[in-house]
């Protein structure tokens, strides 16, 4: 079977670990050109320095002058852009009483305004092709509720609409533009206060042993690749504006 995204050129951003890095390797395992923005520095260096179709770039996501400068050198680069996952993404696990204004706008400025800020910029390239294909990074968290998550499920249920409005309005341009909620993954995200909550007794107890989880297991970063190596290419063809869970079977039970 010949790479499914051979000469694409994929913005990737939280690309230096966890379900970034492994979206970034699938893709250039499929013959993309992976841009990848991240914070960490010195795993987006260790990512450039194993993969020669790899670019790197440190930056905060708030920062739009830096988004503005990088979308542009892509462009000035490559001639074009035809894949953006917006993936980037962190929480402030914090019962609502003891969250302030400046964590719920830190969340959203990072979660969801840097993703409205990353397709103004890329889609008048997509447009100018007439193709592209958007892959944003939701969270189960946006259609069931957990304890202390509230700034962060509210961007992730942000990204769900942002999806389907962002599908119509960009559809006639030939963009697809989907997203992906994942459920317990076992990436860093997942390690709080330095405890693995997906090692814990409680989680072996009530998703794996009871299976609250039906697959009985966390899911692991490739698993999240491929689906998004399907939504990036050309084999996904009459799909946009959906969120398609993969969560082991999580929200389909009680
Ligand atoms: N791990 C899970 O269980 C899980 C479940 C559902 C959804 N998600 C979502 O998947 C995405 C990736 O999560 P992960 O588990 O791989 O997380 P992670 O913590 O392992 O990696 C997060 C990545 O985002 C980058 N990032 C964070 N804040 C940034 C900022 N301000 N500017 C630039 N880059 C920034 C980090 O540098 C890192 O590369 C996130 O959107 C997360 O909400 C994760």
């Amino acid at each position: 079977m010949s790479p499914r995204l051979q000469g694409r050129i994929a913005i990737v951003t939280g690309a230096s670990q966890g379900i970034g890095a492994a979206i970034a390797r699938r893709f250039m395992a499929e013959g993309a050109h992976v841009i990848g923005m991240a914070l960490a520095g010195e795993a987006l260096r260790q990512m450039a320095q194993t993969y020669c179709a790899f670019t790197p770039y440190e930056l905060d996501l708030q920062d739009h002058v830096a988004l503005t400068d990088c979308v542009e050198q892509v462009r000035q680069q490559h001639g074009r852009i035809d894949i953006l996952i917006n993936n980037a993404g962190f929480q402030y696990t914090l019962p609502f009483l003891d969250t302030t204004l400046e964590q719920w706008q830190h969340t959203h400025r990072v979660n969801i305004e840097a993703q409205f800020v990353l397709c103004k910029l890329v889609a008048p390239h997509m447009v100018e092709q007439q193709y592209g294909r958007i892959v944003n990074i939701s969270s189960t968290q946006s259609i069931a509720a957990e304890p202390a998550v509230s700034a962060y499920a509210a961007t992730k249920g942000g990204i769900n609409a942002f999806t389907r409005a962002l599908a119509v309005d960009l559809a006639e341009y030939g963009i697809l533009v989907n997203a992906l909620a994942p459920g317990a993954i076992a990436t860093p995200m997942a390690i709080i206060d330095g405890v693995d909550t997906l090692k814990t007794e409680a989680f072996e107890e009530w998703y794996v042993r009871q299976r609250k989880i039906p697959l009985a297991r966390p899911g692991q970063p490739e698993e999240i690749a491929s689906a998004a190596l399907f939504l990036a290419s050309e084999e996904c063809s009459y799909m946009t504006g959906q969120v398609l869970v993969i969560d082991g079977g999580l929200t389909i039970t009680f």
